[in-house]
């Protein structure tokens, strides 16, 4: 089991640069088995769910070239096997993007439902309901889900609840169905319409992503073609409430400042400083951080995903400040362990109240998955002490190279192993799945 080792006080300063979209990427690579040709995708993030997302195209035979500069070439016409088994799915929620992709294609899929998660309730009912009207029959049994359609054809689905995957999962499954799909209550993030940008790329016919309304046309022949997946909102944001955190002073680059804006807005009401470029933002802060009140909503509202980071900086905000987390319902596991470094903040079912007490003590801690682990750090940078964070591989799902980085922007921050019992028991638990 690896672990980060974190001495704080220390102010981040001079530039960093921003990976490829750990949510767009997974989406992306499983959507590689739509085409009929090979593809190849740049920018893709050093990160252990695409390692995940590669070994399952590998294991159902698609030929898988790493070209160096996070770069990979996927010849989609070698797979030959349209399962994704248990031992791999439960690593990663994203496995159910091969539903899509492999029923759009092969008009058939089987895939293990996602494994255990830290989250709450994750259903996948919009999903099915995508996959169904498009014709699909599916079948759920011993953990698996089987998907089989005679043939797919467009209709109209309306989502219940704004879903990403589901969005992204109607998609992959319409664009080569026969005729005319219509996605309604669409989720909107950045990552559908890098999803949409890379179909289309592909010969695929899709107006309206990143709006509430998809049409999607369906082709018979998608081309390959060479892609760059988009900058990592969710990492750019995380090190902009780092900098913020340590009142530091740095330069983000290959950021789109557009995908930032809601995060961009909520700090600067905290009192952080953010000039924007063309794909770059620079962050600094040069006065007091100051209480506001967050609510998460889907895109272009305040992501979920930066929730528990922006909390963390808001402990370190003079006032008291209120958090409503409006997605996920155990989104606020990670309070405890700030509690452990001097946090002051009370959780009453989705609202949590934060009083800024301007200051944290390193302690012990450990990150119950990916984000709170990203809150750990940053609650460790700016801590007084060391800070020791166990169960990093949840941040390595999601963060590419985050010691480095942060390294390389003055951090003391070093990543050791230690023996490995508690990690093994976590897996066996699937906690690696988010
Ligand atoms: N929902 C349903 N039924 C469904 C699907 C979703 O009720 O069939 C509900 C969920 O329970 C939730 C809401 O709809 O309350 C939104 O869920 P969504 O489907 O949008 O989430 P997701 O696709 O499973 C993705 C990201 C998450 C991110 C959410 C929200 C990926 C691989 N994951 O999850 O990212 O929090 O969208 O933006 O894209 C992360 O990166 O840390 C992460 C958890």
């Amino acid at each position: 089991m690896d672990k980060f080792i974190i001495k704080g006080g220390r102010r981040l300063t001079g530039e960093v640069v921003i990976s490829g979209a750990k949510n767009a990427a997974v989406a992306i690579l499983p959507a590689v088995i739509l085409s009929d040709e090979p593809c190849t995708i740049e920018n893709v993030p050093s990160i252990s769910d695409v390692n995940i997302s590669i070994r399952i195209l590998k294991e159902m035979g698609a030929t898988v070239e790493y070209l160096g500069n996070n770069t990979y070439r996927i010849d989609p016409t070698t797979i030959d096997k349209c399962c994704v088994p248990y031992e791999t799915a439960r690593k990663m929620r994203a496995s159910y993007y091969f539903l899509g992709a492999l029923l759009g294609k092969f008009k058939k899929a089987r895939v293990s439902m996602p494994g255990g998660c830290p989250l709450g309730d994750r259903p996948i009912d919009q999903h099915l309901k995508a996959f169904t009207a498009l014709g699909a029959e599916y079948n759920l049994s011993q953990g698996m889900v089987d998907l089989k359609a005679d043939k797919l054809e467009g209709n109209q689905i309306f989502f219940d609840v704004v879903t990403v995957g589901a969005t992204m999962n109607a998609m992959l499954a319409a664009v080569r169905a026969e005729g005319l799909t219509v996605i309604e209550n669409a989720a909107k993030e950045p990552h559908i319409v890098d999803l949409a940008n890379f179909l289309s790329a592909m010969g695929a016919n899709i107006i309206g992503a990143g709006t509430d309304v998809i049409k999607i046309k369906g082709v018979k022949y998608l081309h390959g073609t060479t892609y760059s997946v988009i900058p990592d909102q969710i990492e750019a944001g995380t090190f902009m409430v780092a900098v913020a955190a340590t009142k530091g002073d740095v330069l983000i680059k290959n950021v789109i400042p557009k995908h930032l804006e809601s995060i961009t807005k909520k700090l600067e009401k905290i009192g952080v400083n953010i000039q924007q470029f063309d794909d770059s933002i620079r962050v600094w802060v040069d006065g007091p951080l100051v209480k506001t009140n967050v609510k998460t909503a889907p895109h272009p509202g305040f992501p979920t995903d930066m929730q528990s980071q922006i909390a963390t900086l808001l402990t370190l905000a003079e006032g008291t400040s209120i958090i409503t987390e409006n997605i996920w319902e155990q989104r606020f596991r990670y309070v405890d362990e700030l509690r452990r470094m001097g946090a002051d903040i009370t959780v009453n079912g989705k609202v949590a109240l934060i009083e800024g007490k301007g200051k944290l003590m390193g302690a012990p801690v450990k990150a119950c998955d990916l984000r709170a682990g990203a809150a750990l750090i940053i609650a460790g940078l700016a801590a007084s002490g060391v800070t020791e964070i166990e169960d990093i591989f949840h941040i390595e799902r999601g963060y590419d190279c985050m010691e480095g980085k942060l390294r390389a922007l003055g951090a003391d921050i070093e990543k050791v192993s230690v023996p490995d019992t508690q990690s093994k028991s976590d897996k066996e638990n699937g906690r690696e799945a988010v």
